[in-house]
C-alpha cells in the first residue's frame, strides 16, 4: 500500500508489532480523553488563507537554539526505540540527519547518547529524567556534553508515570534482549512487571519524585547546555521557567500519557505564548500528524513543534525509510499549507492566518 499520510504507518505497525509493544506505544493515560482531544483540537481551527501572491519560492528553513535546520518539524524524545525496530534510535538518527532536522534522545533509550552521535552528523537533544541519584544525571549530561548534543530537554510532567491501562493488563516490560543504553552498568535493576506496568514501577522507584525549581538552577550549575522544558502548559509555569533561566519551552502533556484531562497541547499554545513575551522560543508536540497542524501551531506562535508516534510507528513498519518518510510527508504537506496559504517564509505565518473556535465564540459575544 503507497503510504499518503503519516497516520497510515500506525495500522501498519499493530500488525507487525506484539500487542505488549503495540499498546505501549499507542497508549494515553487512564480515559485517554487527552489522547484523542489533542488531535481534535486541531481539527477545531481553521484557516484564513490569502489569495494573490506570489508563492513560487517558499522557504520552510528556520533557527532553533542557533542551530539552523531545514524546518520547523523536529523528532520528540520516545523511549526504547529498538522495540519497533532493531535498528532503533540509530534508524531515527539518520533519519533526521538527512531531513536536516533535530532528533531528541530519550533517557531510556535502547541505544546509547554515543551510539547515536557516532551515526554521522546531526543535530541532537537530549532529553533528560532525573534520577535520585545526581551522579547519575551528572554523568549523563557529561555524556551528553562531550558527544555534542546540544540541548537538555528537561522533561517535568512525569515525577511518577501515568496510569497507561493497557500496560498494567501487558504487564509491560522492557524485552529481556534489550536495555537502557544510557543507564546500563549503572546497577538499576530490571523493571518489575510483577503487580504492575514494569516501566511504572521501574519509574516510583528510579525517578526523583522530590525534582522541583531549585533543580532547574541546579541542572544550569552543571552544565552550559541549554535547558528546555518540557512538559509545561500554564502562564504561571512559563513565567517561572524563564525566571529559572530556561532557554525555551516545549508545550508537551507528554503525549497525553500523563495527566488525563489536560487540554490539548495546541489549546494551550497561546496561553504559554503570551506569558513567555518573545523572550524564549516556545515549542509544542501532541497529536501532529498534518503539516496543516504545524502551519497552526506556528500562527499560534509556536517557533517549531516535535513528533513522537509518527516515527515510532514509521519505525516499526520501514525502519529508517519509514522515519524519512513521515518526514518528508509532513514537509511537503507543510509547504503546501504555506502556499495555499499565501505564506512564502515562517515568518509570514501570522495569527490572522487561522481563527480558533474561541475567536469565534468572542465574535458572537460581541454581536
Ligand atoms: C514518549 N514521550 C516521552 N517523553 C519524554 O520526555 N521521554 C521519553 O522517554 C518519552 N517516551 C515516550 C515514548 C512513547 C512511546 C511516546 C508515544 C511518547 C513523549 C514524547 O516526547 C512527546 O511528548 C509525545 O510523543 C508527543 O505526542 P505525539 O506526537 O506522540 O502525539
Ligand atoms: C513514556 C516515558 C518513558 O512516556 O516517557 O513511556
Amino acid at each position: 500500500m503507497e503510504i499518503t499520510n503519516v497516520t497510515e504507518y500506525e495500522a501498519i505497525a499493530k500488525e507487525k508489532l506484539p500487542k505488549m509493544v503495540y499498546d505501549y506505544f499507542a497508549s494515553g493515560a487512564e480515559d485517554q480523553w487527552t489522547l484523542k482531544e489533542n488531535i481534535n483540537a486541531f481539527s477545531r481551527i481553521l484557516f484564513r488563507p490569502r489569495i494573490l501572491i506570489d508563492v513560487t519560492h517558499i522557504d520552510l528553513a528556520t533557527t532553533v537554539l542557533g542551530h539552523k535546520i531545514s524546518m520547523p518539524i523536529m523528532i520528540a524524545a520516545t523511549a526504547m526505540q529498538k522495540m519497533a525496530h532493531p535498528e532503533g534510535e540509530y534508524a531515527t538518527a539518520r533519519a533526521a540527519s538527512a531531513a536536516g532536522t533535530i532528533m531528541t534522545l530519550s533517557s531510556m533509550a535502547t541505544s546509547s547518547i554515543e551510539e547515536v552521535a557516532s551515526t554521522g552528523p546531526g543535530i541532537w537533544f537530549f532529553q533528560l529524567y532525573v534520577i535520585k541519584d545526581r551522579n547519575i544525571v551528572t554523568q549523563l549530561v557529561r555524556r551528553a556534553e562531550n558527544a555534542g548534543f546540544k540541548a537538555i530537554a528537561l522533561t517535568v510532567d512525569t515525577p511518577l508515570l501515568g496510569r497507561r491501562e493497557a500496560d498494567i493488563k501487558n504487564r509491560f516490560s522492557l524485552p529481556p534482549h534489550l536495555t537502557l543504553k544510557n543507564l546500563e552498568g549503572l546497577d538499576f535493576g530490571k523493571m518489575d512487571p510483577t503487580n504492575e506496568s514494569g516501566l511504572a514501577s521501574y519509574f516510583a522507584t528510579q525517578i526523583d519524585q522530590s525534582l522541583s525549581w531549585k533543580d532547574v538552577k541546579w541542572l544550569q550549575s552543571i552544565t552550559k547546555l541549554p535547558i528546555l522544558l518540557k512538559g509545561v502548559v500554564t502562564a504561571e509555569d512559563t513565567r517561572i521557567a524563564i525566571q529559572a533561566g530556561a532557554a525555551g519551552i516545549i508545550v508537551s502533556n507528554h503525549g497525553a500519557r500523563q495527566l488525563d484531562y489536560v487540554p490539548a497541547t495546541i489549546s494551550c499554545l497561546e496561553e504559554v505564548v503570551k506569558a513567555a513575551q518573545g523572550r524564549v522560543p516556545v515549542f509544542l508536540d501532541g497529536g501532529v500528524r498534518r503539516g496543516t497542524d504545524v502551519f497552526k501551531a506556528l500562527a499560534l506562535g509556536a517557533s517549531g513543534v516535535f513528533i513522537g508516534r509518527p516515527v515510532v510507528f514509521a519505525l516499526a513498519a520501514e525502519g529508517e525509510a519509514g522515519v524519512r518518510k513521515v518526514l518528508q510527508i509532513l514537509r511537503d504537506e507543510f509547504e503546501l499549507t504555506m502556499a495555499l496559504s499565501g505564506c512564502c517564509s515562517l515568518k509570514d505565518i501570522t495569527r490572522n492566518h487561522i481563527v480558533t473556535k474561541g475567536d469565534m465564540l468572542r465574535a458572537v459575544a460581541r454581536l
